[in-house]
């Protein structure tokens, strides 16, 4: 099957430019102006722009977590990632503890296999490192194409590592030429600041919030950063929310250490105010919490800088019902929140359109760095001859307004509901497929393909 993508303005991290793309089977084959190729389906994407299908690198689909599962399966989760203009997720395999990494990943491959509507691929989180664990990295990063290891600092007695495992992942994680991220707040103190606020009968989802202070993420990110310098890893903290711990990076810059930095949609748009409403606060339960309007300007200056590279969602979902789990202690609120379906139009939105971002900075926080970073360039984040056509054909004048009514996640609100979003996804390409057009799926399950990732 062939397409092409008429008069369209093209867009990537580094280019814009009016013309064609002209898709042979699963890959870009031509890009220029006038393209004269016959081909078996025309898009006219006069007056739309064009961009590397989004990549969000932080999902948890169909997770254990806290008692429950996450609310998005395979097929819903990449179903409304398709619908949203991303065309490839990183989801996390969870280790149990005193189990090994190899039968995690059968657990995950159980599953995703045959499921996904979109590319994906896995990080692997090491919650047990033993010398046994040890042994299994080398093989995931060269027989499996897992080449990202994820770490927790917190979530104390389910996920938490300490310093020492932390210290000999990352040494055997190097020596395999991969990279260690982490979930940086400080575990201990937040262990003892829920204990206190329960003990004192302080139970709304406010103390959720007041239970991780800005301090907490700070520390740990500064613990990481400093462990990482100290073994040479390559590194990646996920879903940074504030000033404190952006501070940290800033920091190891002057030693010339180079720190790969997330943030996530919702903590360049919301801030914890959002807690202090009793009765739907548990809808913006997640970890790190969001945090203040001051953390916003200073994640948006961060991207400015280069200090922060990519934009993910952390999307974990849960149903309002699974969310009542907490109603009476807010310890036992499921962390989490959806937005793998809007994180691209709503910084779209927010970004471009408002003047914070450039669109090719857009491009480069959607898609590009995150293929860079994980080892998928030029293959993913990317419109170039031999990449795959993962694309995305954007309305960027069409306003639409979020809603759980129309939303494709399984989940039954919407972080989100009733914000007002200019640009829209009109059409999207994944593989060389049509896989959306005017808001219908032509995709089938199966049709997402796990990416093995290399090292850089
Ligand atoms: O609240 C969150 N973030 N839930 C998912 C697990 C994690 O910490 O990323
Ligand atoms: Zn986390
Ligand atoms: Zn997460």
């Amino acid at each position: 099957m062939s397409l092409i993508i008429k008069n369209g303005r093209v867009v990537t991290a580094s280019e814009d430019f009016t013309g064609d793309i002209f898709i042979e089977g699963e890959t870009i084959s031509s890009i220029g102006k006038d393209l004269q190729y016959p081909a078996d389906q025309i898009i006219n994407a006069e007056g739309l722009l064009i961009f590397p299908g989004g990549i969000d690198p932080h999902v948890h689909l169909d997770m254990p977590f806290m008692g429950t599962f996450s609310s998005d399966n395979y097929e819903s989760g990449t179903t409304a990632a398709l619908h949203g203009g991303t065309t490839m997720v990183i989801d996390f395999i969870l280790q149990t503890q005193g189990k090994s990494l190899y039968s995690a990943l059968e657990e995950w491959r159980g599953r995703s296999d045959g499921n996904a509507m979109c590319d994906y691929s896995f990080h692997m989180a090491v919650t047990d490192f033993n010398e046994n664990t040890r042994r299994e990295i080398r093989d995931l990063v060269e027989k499996e194409g897992i080449t990202s290891f994820k770490t927790f600092m917190a979530y104390k007695g389910a996920l938490m590592i300490d310093d020492r495992q932390m210290i000999g992942l990352m040494n055997e994680v190097r020596d395999c030429g991969g990279m260690v991220t982490v979930h940086a707040t400080n575990g201990d103190m937040i262990d003892y600041l829920v204990s206190k606020h329960r003990a004192e009968g302080k139970l709304t989802p406010l103390y959720h919030y007041l239970s991780q202070p800005e301090i907490t993420e700070s520390e740990a990110a500064g613990r990481f950063v400093d462990m990482a310098y100290h073994t040479g890893v390559r590194s990646y903290i996920v879903h940074l929310t504030c000033e404190g711990a952006l501070n940290q990076v800033r920091e190891a810059t002057m030693r010339n250490q180079k720190v790969n930095v997330e943030t996530c949609i919702q903590y360049l748009l919301l801030d914890a105010s959002l807690y202090e409403n009793d009765n739907e606060g548990a809808k913006w339960v997640m970890s790190p919490p969001l945090r203040q309007k001051k953390d916003q300007e200073t994640l948006w200056a961060g991207i400015q800088q280069g200090l922060v590279q990519v934009v993910g969602t952390d999307h974990c979902p849960f149903m309002w019902e699974q969310k009542l789990m907490g109603e009476k202690d807010f310890s036992k609120i499921p962390n989490g929140h959806p937005a793998i379906e809007h994180r691209m139009e709503l910084l779209y939105s927010e970004g471009v359109k408002k003047g914070r971002i450039s669109i090719n900075k857009f491009v480069e926080l959607t898609s590009t760095n995150a293929a860079k970073i994980f080892g998928m360039f030029p293959r993913k984040g990317n419109l170039g001859i031999g990449a795959d056509a993962d694309l995305v054909i954007f309305d960027q004048e069409k306003k639409h307004t979020i809603s759980a009514k129309t939303h494709h996640m399984n989940v039954d609100y919407s972080a989100y509901e009733g914000w007002e979003v200019t640009g829209k996804v009109s059409s999207v390409v994944s593989r060389g497929k049509i896989a959306v057009s005017d808001g219908k799926l032509n995709v089938a399950k199966g049709h997402g393909q796990f990416i093995a990732r290399k090292t850089i």
